[in-house]
């Protein structure tokens, strides 16, 4: 019993030891940008180049974050909080971004790759829409559809709707079936006819360029 106290006490001992020296970590790099709460601005610039394409933010901003239909990211002037909280909100045609989609590191990692660029690039010039077009991307992000059907529509908390298989009268008719749930399903809140034409542009693709 003794004995046994005698190691308790040993082991409680050397616990307490190890958590007073902490081992150095002399290659430590201090961030150079003061950090903000829950945001530590050093991010994987590499990691955040290959997601600056995957999730389109490219086809708006520009390859160089330079600007195109979105405003210029290159050295974004906006702290860590605000660029996560721009990237979170539906700002149409820009998407809401969730969580599941860019998770907080990856949002870290954006925002390392993008202060990174040169500023100086001139903007890219922005899509080229048919007469009377709307670009698809507004109708869908004004409408509020990618806070639960994704960014792209390419599924979220909702189901996925890009190259939605039926007929525009089978989607009106999903949509209106189910709007006492949704309030965004509700063909009163955007005309039928305009849910009609978001409804070509989902099954045509959901092409960010593209009109409808
Ligand atoms: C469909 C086009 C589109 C896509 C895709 C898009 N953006 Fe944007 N973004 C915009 C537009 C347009 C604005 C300006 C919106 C406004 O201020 O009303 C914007 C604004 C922003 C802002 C705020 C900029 C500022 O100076 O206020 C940030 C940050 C941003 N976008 C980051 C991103 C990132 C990161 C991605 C990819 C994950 C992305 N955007 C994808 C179009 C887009
Ligand atoms: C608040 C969340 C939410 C929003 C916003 C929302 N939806 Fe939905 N939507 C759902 C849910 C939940 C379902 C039914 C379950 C599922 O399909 O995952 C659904 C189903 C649908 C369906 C039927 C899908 C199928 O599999 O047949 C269509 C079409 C649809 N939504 C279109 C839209 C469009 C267009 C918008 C924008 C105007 C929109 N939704 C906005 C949550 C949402």
């Amino acid at each position: 019993m003794r004995r046994l106290a005698i190691i308790l006490l040993l082991a409680l001992t050397l616990a307490a030891c190890a958590e007073a020296a902490p081992t150095p970590r002399p290659t430590e790099v201090v961030p150079t940008i003061a950090p903000e709460p829950t945001f530590d601005p050093a991010g994987d610039v590499r990691h955040g180049a290959v997601l600056f394409t995957t999730w389109r933010c490219d086809n708006c901003h520009g390859g160089l974050a330079e600007g195109r239909i979105g405003p210029p990211l290159a050295q974004t002037r906006l702290s860590p909080v605000d660029f996560t909280e721009a990237i979170r909100e539906t700002r149409p045609p820009k998407p809401a971004f969730s969580e599941s989609e860019l998770s907080e590191a990856d949002v870290r990692d954006l925002y390392a790759w993008v202060v990174s660029l040169d500023a100086g690039v001139q903007a890219a010039a922005a899509p080229v829409l048919g007469e009377g077009e709307i670009l698809g991307m507004q109708l869908y992000t004004e409408s509020g559809c990618d806070r639960c059907h994704g960014a792209f529509a390419q599924g979220g908390s909702a189901a996925a709707l890009v190259g939605y298989p039926e007929d525009a009268a089978a989607f009106l008719l999903a949509m209106s079936s189910s709007a006492a749930d949704v309030p965004e399903h509700d063909l009163e809140v955007l005309d039928a006819s305009l849910m009609r034409r978001l409804h070509g542009w989902l099954q045509a693709g959901a092409d960010p360029n593209s009109g409808c």
